[in-house]
């Protein structure tokens, strides 16, 4: 039996504590701490809040309980911490004719769900990762759905994240996603992992100030006008203005919709910020899915600093052979989009070329592909396959070489970034976001140059259902087994999943951005192959390749090696 019993109990005869001593007492799923004392008797949780130790083998000094295993410090009458970071639950006890009487009653969801609330709160603030964990689960005994949980990361998050949405709140997201996968207690693994994530990365930043909404009608004349209006702004870099518009839109009541399309103009306007822009809308309208669109000023304000500060990747040296030929096709997308989307698809072909051949190939190819009428969602998934191979041909020894800028993280985002982009033509299959599938087919190309020199023989499927055998080859650091298990698991998909939620969230790496890109990855690859069809594997066995790899974590070694080349005036690219 679990929580909310109620009365009083008889728990022991005074006499039968030892004097200036504890004994536990049981009562059902309850263990309870009994202290004799010169000041009476107390009853506390035998659970220390720490780390749940029992409290029976504490000291007792003037009222005052010092837990024996971290000296955590407690009054007895109150359960106050005086020392240490959470209070200990303490019960009413009652002497009655020589016997202790207990009250065990819990109190009621709607008494305590507030404080667990703003305990969850401290703690995200405190990066108290242990605190975190008992509120979820106390939240979530009491009832409180995990989205709620989520809900409160976001509530912290997003307004403290420096220059808008940021990896810490699509990896909260993610998270939600995953935990969605598993079952019973083992849900709260992703939530913590993704609160801590948003703890880390937020902790002790200042509100991030925001712009008042404006009225879209008054300054542009119409809310469609304004909705035109966004992604100027977002062009021309006018952050205050870009925000206090989407704000303004949001708070007249522009149709969800109708946001989501600027928001999407706005970002394959160019290619913004590495394909990460597409990836936070669609994280964002995800989230607003599940926490309702009345946190839409929260959710989707900050999309908006982030949009208008992003770099444009279009706009870097190494996009432009691609965009030359773009520019030169001055193709028609809604002209394209018009003709019948019935053609059969040469998939080797399109490829080949997105693996193998030129930026110049890549575009030919994909516009051969709309221009013969092959359906978008058959080129999204063909660009999903290449993306996937990419992760395959990958030179996992690049990313033990700290003097190449480049690694693991760089590829993850033809997959993630594909994943995002079918998400925004399922919902908007417009010119607009159509443009966002020629810099998916050139983020595969262009990644060709992190392909291993000589390719590696692709391991063959090892057949087996048991979905265990995937996790146990990422902990064992083995790409090629984790591989082959993802492409010989024949047993219910919905297991493989779980098995790579849980995998993604357990503690393989330590840093927040290592942990964002293991969780993204996860969440892509499993949503493709959803949208895919079951038969399909090799988006699994891509981000198990990625979990498996051995990888470097090497943000301070890479650091330091930059510090040095820039006092002595070497360039990056020139790290040794
Ligand atoms: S378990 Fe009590 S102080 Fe650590």
């Amino acid at each position: 039996m679990s929580g909310n019993e109620t009365g009083w109990v008889r728990a022991s005869a005074v006499d039968d504590l030892p004097s200036e001593g504890a004994k536990l007492f049981r009562h059902l799923d309850k263990r309870i701490a009994l202290f004799r004392t010169p000041q009476g008797v107390f009853a506390a949780d035998n659970r220390c809040p720490h780390q749940g130790y029992a409290l029976v083998q504490g000291d007792i000094k003037e009222g005052v309980l010092t837990c024996a295993w971290h000296n955590w410090k407690f009054e007895l009458a109150t359960g106050a911490c005086t020392f240490g970071g959470e209070n200990m639950r303490t019960y009413p006890v009652e002497i009655r004719a020589g016997e202790v009487w207990l009250d065990v009653t819990d109190p009621a969801a709607e008494e305590i769900t507030p404080h667990l609330f703003a305990s969850l709160l401290e703690a995200i603030g405190e990066v108290d990762i242990g605190r975190m964990g008992r509120d979820t689960m106390r939240l979530q005994r009491v009832g409180v759905p995990l989205s709620e949980v989520v809900r409160e990361g976001i509530r912290y998050g997003a307004p403290r994240a420096e220059y808008g949405w940021n990896h810490s709140l699509a990896t909260l997201t993610d998270c939600m996603g995953l935990a969605s996968l598993l079952e019973g207690s083992l849900q709260t693994l992703p939530v913590l992992q993704g609160l801590s994530v948003v703890s880390e990365t937020e902790v002790r930043r200042p509100f991030r100030p925001r712009p008042e909404p404006i009225d879209p009608v008054a300054i542009y004349g119409s809310i469609e006008a304004g909705l035109r209006a966004y992604p100027r702004l977002v062009d021309e870099e006018r952050v205050e203005d870009a925000e206090a518009l989407l704000r303004g839109l949001i708070a007249v009541g522009a149709a969800p919709a109708d946001i989501r399309h600027a928001l999407l103009v706005a970002i394959t306007d160019h290619f913004l910020s590495y394909g990460h822009a597409l990836i936070y809308c669609m994280k964002a309208f995800e989230l607003l899915e599940q926490i309702g669109w009345h946190e839409a000023d929260t959710v989707l304000g900050p999309l908006a600093p982030h949009q208008t500060l992003s770099t444009r990747y279009d706009r870097l040296p190494y996009m432009a052979r691609f965009l030359r030929t773009w520019r030169a096709a001055d193709l028609d997308l809604a002209d394209l989009l018009r003709r019948p989307q019935t053609a059969a698809f040469d998939e080797a072909s399109f490829a080949r070329a997105l693996l193998d051949e030129s930026p110049e190939n890549t575009f030919a190819a994909l516009r051969r592909a709309l221009e013969a009428g092959v359906p978008v969602m058959r080129i999204i998934d063909a660009t999903t396959r290449a993306a996937s191979e990419r992760f395959g041909r990958f030179d996992i020894d690049i990313d033990v070489d700290d003097t190449n800028e480049w690694g693991w993280l760089d590829v993850t985002h033809t997959l993630t970034y594909v994943n995002a982009l079918r998400w925004a033509w399922s919902v908007d299959p417009s010119p607009e976001v159509l443009r966002g599938l020629f810099h998916a087919v050139w983020f595969v190309q262009w990644c060709q140059q992190l392909d291993a020199r000589t390719a590696a023989t692709s391991p063959a499927p090892f057949v087996t259902s048991d979905a265990g055998a995937l996790p146990d080859a990422v902990r064992r650091r083995d790409p090629d087994a984790a591989v082959a298990i993802a492409r010989g698991y024949n047993g219910p998909m919905d297991a493989l999943d779980a098995a790579l939620a849980q995998i993604a969230t357990e503690d393989e790496h330590t840093s927040p951005i290592m942990i964002a890109h293991s969780v993204k990855v996860s969440r892509a690859a499993i949503g493709e192959v959803k949208a895919m069809g079951t038969g399909e594997r090799e988006p699994i066995a891509a981000a198990a390749r990625f979990l498996a790899s051995p990888k470097r974590q090497r943000f301070v070694f890479n650091a330091t090696l930059e510090a040095v080349a820039f006092v002595q005036g070497r360039a990056r690219g020139d790290l040794t």
